[in-house]
């Protein structure tokens, strides 16, 4: 049974076509050609309508940045509960696993409307003080080496996404939540699959499976949070209990109630990680085959940044978000009624003419790459940004320095989970001269 704020709230049906908006009749972001590529295919529909729907998504997807930017700055009009609810609908017997009676974590993150949203935000910001990612700056930089040195030992050719991609991110945010380290395998199995929940349309025993990892999940943060609460620590969760202990209801606009604080848990885990896995491949896609940039980054490791920077631009892990509207509008010309689902083409916008000179060119040197919208903009602007950005540039910084002879493996077919808003290859094989 679903309240005003449940975390994740199945649509009970696609929703159909504004009157009057363009419909594009054959194109779907789960397209097996759009996974591979999206990038050709956004720009192509860009071009042709900037805002138009897209039946087998039941969305209305907005392409140009200027029109993201006037959906993501006016949140009373266009509102972000639905960003963690499944695309389509749910079968019952998934409906019926989530409907357990002590699943229920309520919406605390971009999917909580304001002002509750406001109050909530102050506290997680507050958890990524210049203090702790300095002090996880340093825990970055000994898992990253760490693993780095195994994936050497084990020879060339080394899979990177199972050596370090996916590891190091689930270990950063678990690390920073606070989560012990002997749980890493078994959150790590838990969370693996909400990108095919929320983002993807996995069949009805895919569905039954991932929810099924969602409640045990969450029992697994409540119990993690209780502990937590009897015994503090320097991490994130004691930070949020102590918040909590010091205004507990959130009644008077202020505070965290200790359902919230759960609930702040069990989003994190997969916010902070699953876009970085992709984040950390996307950057050697987009260096390795590229080998004046790639070489001009091992002679000068504090290019590391910039590089990150530019493929957020040019390869992002999240290549779209999504918006409902709040009330009867107009956008680009084309009236939305209340309830339109939005789908923000990311893609086409990081890649658009006008916005980025020379948009199709990955360039370390670009001037104002940061103007990409991969972290998204005002009130809901990513709080995790700075970590991901220092994950990233970390692995870089020790990849060029400790393997200059790295490249992709020839021959290599790229796979890509079949959703619509994450993006990065599921393995990458990587070779280097030993
Ligand atoms: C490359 C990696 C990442 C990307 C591309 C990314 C992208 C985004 C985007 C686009 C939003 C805006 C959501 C909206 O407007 O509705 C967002 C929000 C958020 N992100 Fe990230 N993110 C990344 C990493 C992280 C990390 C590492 C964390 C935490 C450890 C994190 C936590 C959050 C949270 C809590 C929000 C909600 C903020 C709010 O609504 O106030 N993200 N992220």
């Amino acid at each position: 049974m679903s309240t005003p704020n449940t975390y994740h709230q199945a649509p009970d049906s696609i929703t159909s076509a504004p009157p009057g908006c363009p419909v594009h009749q054959p194109w779907s972001p789960l397209d097996a050609d759009y996974l591979t590529d999206p990038y050709p295919i956004a720009n192509a529909l860009r071009d042709e309508h900037p805002v138009f729907y897209a039946p087998d998504l039941g969305h209305v997807v907005v392409g140009t940045m200027d029109d993201i930017e006037t959906v993501f700055m006016n949140p009373d009009v266009y509102a972000s509960t639905n960003v963690q609810d499944p695309i389509f609908p749910l079968c019952d017997e998934a409906a019926a696993v989530l409907a357990a009676p002590d699943f229920d974590p309520v919406a605390v993150m971009s999917n909580r409307p304001e002002p509750d949203h406001g109050r909530i935000r102050t506290y997680t910001r507050q958890g990524f003080s210049n203090r702790r990612l300095k002090s996880l700056e340093g825990y970055m930089r000994e898992r990253a080496t760490v693993l780095l040195d195994r994936m050497v030992a084990g020879g060339s050719p080394a899979e990177y996404v199972a050596a370090l991609a996916f590891p190091l991110p689930a270990e950063i945010v678990f690390r920073f939540i606070g989560f012990p380290p002997e749980d890493d395998t078994l959150i790590k199995s838990w969370c693996a699959n909400r990108r095919a929940f929320s983002w993807g349309k996995p069949s009805p025993e895919q569905q039954v499976e991932i929810a099924q990892g969602m409640v045990d999940y969450w029992r697994y943060c409540r119990e993690f949070v209780a502990e937590r609460r009897e015994r503090r620590t320097d991490d994130f969760t004691s930070e949020l209990l102590d918040a909590h202990d010091a205004d507990p209801d959130p009644a008077n606009g202020t505070g965290i109630s200790y359902r919230e604080v759960e609930s702040v848990i069990y989003g994190f885990s997969f916010a902070g990680h699953d876009p970085v896995t992709a984040l950390l491949c996307n950057t050697l896609l987009c260096l390795l085959p590229r080998r004046d940039q790639w070489a001009e980054l091992c002679a000068d490791p504090s290019l590391a940044a910039a590089a990150v920077e530019e493929t957020l631009r040019f390869e992002s892990s999240q290549i779209s978000w999504r918006r409902i509207t709040t009330q009867d509008t107009t956008l680009a010309g084309i009236d939305l009624p209340a309830g339109t689902r939005l789908y923000l083409n990311f893609a086409s916008a990081n890649h658009e003419p006008g916005v980025f000179d020379d948009p199709e060119t990955f360039d370390i040197h670009r001037d104002k790459a940061n103007r990409h919208i991969s972290f998204g903009k005002g009130i809901h602007f990513c709080v995790g940004n700075g970590l991901a950005r220092m994950e990233a540039r970390i692995a870089l910084e020790l990849l060029s320095q400790r393997l200059p002879s790295l490249r992709l493996a020839p021959d290599q077919q790229m796979s890509y989970f079949p959703n619509i808003t994450f993006r990065g290859p599921d393995t990458l094989q990587l070779e280097w001269d030993e």
